[in-house]
């Protein structure tokens, strides 16, 4: 999960990173509220956008009086940024910058280690500056058990360069951004620009966080910074029904035992598809127990896609055997009733394939396909889905 600026602000502050004060709101009125709050002499207005370069888009202004920050507001909230509305703004405490500086902590997945990276050329364009001038940039792998002690975070301000009258002030700032990245389970903490301001001191101007969604489980209070207005509601949904769903752009439903074989069902469904323009809708894994209730939560979610015109139905019977899928499909469309309209097509192999198919042929339900192989299963689902 990606947080938004002034969220990853806050948790900075909670961990003792030196931040200026922030506070978000969204309405131009509240805007002008919060500048005079603030009351420092100089006030920026700021985006609330999870996308990066919002500055050069006109998100990020700088306001003198309250009435400004107010003016500002008004013409930043409803823009757009790069596909993002802007919904909120976060009205800053201005800073006087001396220097602006690049650091951030992130999981190389490519190196399977957590790595740092920081610059005494920070505030612009990082991908640019790491493409043109790879040695202004260094980059330091760190050790899970260790993270950024004094010493790492020495060598990581030595390698970017720094003098050590810098060094000094920096050091303790980097050990509470490790901080952040460990004790709240993020996989990216980027600070661009990280300030030195007129007095010398360092400051967290801007923050980016990204947290470990398979972490939730021991941050319960992660939970409040998700937003809520962002999520697909039919993956809002599968979540809160302990489903595994990503939902896709396409007309067919997809419903299978174990990860492998539902990536393998989108693969025969797109590609039997072709022919008809038709696609995968969603990847929907309902792993080993497949209960007639379980079942049902999944073909309610994907039936509810407006865009489905067709579910398939791929299960290899294991633990759960094929008798019970088969009962498990049946029950399902007896919980869903009038709901269900679009037709399945069911494909079953594995553990007692014979009594499942029997179970299904006697019930004979009206919206209920039975193929016996994937490919066929697929094309067949396809077809239905084109309407041919
Ligand atoms: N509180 C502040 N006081 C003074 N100047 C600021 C403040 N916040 C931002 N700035 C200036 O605006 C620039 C851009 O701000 P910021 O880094 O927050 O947005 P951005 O980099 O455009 O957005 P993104 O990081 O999403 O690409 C900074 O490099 C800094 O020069
Ligand atoms: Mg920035």
């Amino acid at each position: 999960m990606d947080l938004f600026e002034y969220q990853a602000r806050d948790l900075f502050e909670a961990h003792g990173v030196p931040v200026l004060k922030g506070i978000v709101v969204n309405t131009a009125e509240a805007a002008e509220q919060a500048a005079e709050t603030i009351a420092s002499p100089v006030v920026v207005v700021k985006a609330q956008v999870k996308v990066g370069g919002r500055g050069k888009a006109g998100g990020v202004k700088l306001a003198k009086t309250p009435a400004e920050a107010k003016e500002h507001a008004d013409a930043i909230l409803g823009m757009d940024i790069k596909g993002h509305t802007v919904a909120k703004v976060m009205i800053a405490q201005g800073a006087t910058i001396a220097e602006e500086y690049y650091f951030s902590i992130l999981l190389d997945r490519a190196n399977r280690c957590h790595l740092a990276m920081c610059s005494k050329e920070g505030g612009v364009d990082i991908e640019t500056l790491a493409k043109e001038r790879p040695e202004a940039l260094a980059k330091v792998p760190l050790d899970a058990s260790v993270g950024i002690d004094e010493a790492k975070a020495k060598e990581i301000l030595t390698q970017a360069g720094f003098e050590t009258a810098e060094q000094e002030k920096l050091i303790p700032v980097l050990v509470k951004l490790w901080e952040v990245y460990a004790k709240e389970d993020a996989t990216l903490v980027e600070v661009n620009p990280l300030v030195k301001i007129a007095t010398g001191d360092i400051i967290a101007l801007d923050g980016k966080v990204s947290l470990d969604d398979n972490s939730i489980f021991r941050h319960p209070e992660h939970a409040e910074l998700k937003d809520l207005t962002a999520e697909d509601p039919l993956e809002s949904k599968a979540k809160a029904a302990g489903l595994n769903y990503v939902r896709l752009n396409g007309e067919v439903g997809i419903i299978g035992n174990g990860a492998g074989l539902v990536m393998s069902t989108l693969d025969v469904v797109a590609y039997a598809g072709e022919k008809y323009g038709v696609r995968p809708a969603n990847f929907l894994d309902i792993g080993g127990g497949a209960s007639a209730e379980i079942m049902a939560k999944g073909l309610d979610i994907i039936l509810g896609d407006e865009q489905v015109k067709s579910c398939l139905v791929n299960v290899f019977g294991g633990i759960t055997a094929c008798d019970q899928v088969a009962k498990g499909v049946i029950g399902a469309l007896e919980l869903l009733g009038e709901n269900a309209t679009k037709p399945i097509v069911v494909r079953l192999d594995g553990n007692k394939v014979a009594e499942g198919r029997q179970i299904l042929v006697e019930a004979n339900h009206p919206l209920v396909t039975m193929v016996e192989t994937m490919d066929g299963a697929a094309a067949k689902a396809a077809e239905l889905a084109a309407g041919a």
